[in-house]
């Protein structure tokens, strides 16, 4: 696909978000976070839904969590701008509370629609929410099991629809190692992961 066709099928998610009502989330927010980055990018993450600030600018990952993605990315020396952020869900849940099983399924399609125009060689799934999502939306088998146990694998999947092939790696979310040097090291290790890929 050429990049001006990318660009366009992106627009169009984007139109479609803004103008969505499929859940109550349109009420509460300020903006949408639709994504952010290279629309031909190699790898793309997946985070969970946009807190307070990511909220009031649009932007993905650009509050604490996303200080330490920014991070992470530098540690194996990609910069933000070559990858794809994105989150499963497009509208901030009031209070940061857990995204509900019945958004997910209202947003989700749209996250998936992204992927399909990406095409990004590695998803890197950020946390429970985003993991469970794609391993489960792919078929993997251990879509079942916790983060802790999932982390730093590599999964191998095909879109029964697209027949198109990516490398899945569900990673912590960046907001653990806001307070935990430990994850926070955990995380590094896992990036090179990517970087190997
Ligand atoms: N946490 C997420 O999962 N996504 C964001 O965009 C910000 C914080």
């Amino acid at each position: 696909m050429s990049e001006n066709q990318k660009d366009n099928l992106l627009l169009a998610i984007k139109e479609e978000v803004v103008k969505c009502r499929e859940c109550p989330l349109y009420k509460t927010r300020t903006l949408p976070v639709i994504g952010q980055g290279n629309h031909n990018a190699q790898v793309m993450f997946i985070g969970e839904a946009p807190g307070a600030k990511e909220d009031k600018t649009g932007v993905p990952f650009c509050g604490e969590a996303g200080q330490i993605l920014n991070l992470l990315l530098s540690s194996i020396g990609v910069k933000r701008e070559d990858v794809y952020i994105a989150n499963i869900l497009k509208d901030r849940p009031p209070a940061n509370r857990e995204p509900a099983p019945e958004e997910v399924e209202a947003c989700a399609p749209y996250l998936l629609k992204q992927i399909a125009v990406i095409e990004p060689r590695i998803i890197a799934t950020l946390g429970n929410y985003s993991t469970h999502f794609i391993l489960e939306h792919f078929g993997v088998p251990e879509s079942h099991l916790g983060i802790s146990q999932l982390r730093g694998k590599k999964f191998a999947v095909q879109d029964p629809l697209t027949k198109k092939h990516y490398t899945v790696i569900p990673l912590y979310h960046p907001a653990v190692a806001i307070y935990n040097r430990h994850r926070l090291d955990e995380l590094k290790e896992d990036f090179k992961i990517i970087a190997s890929v």
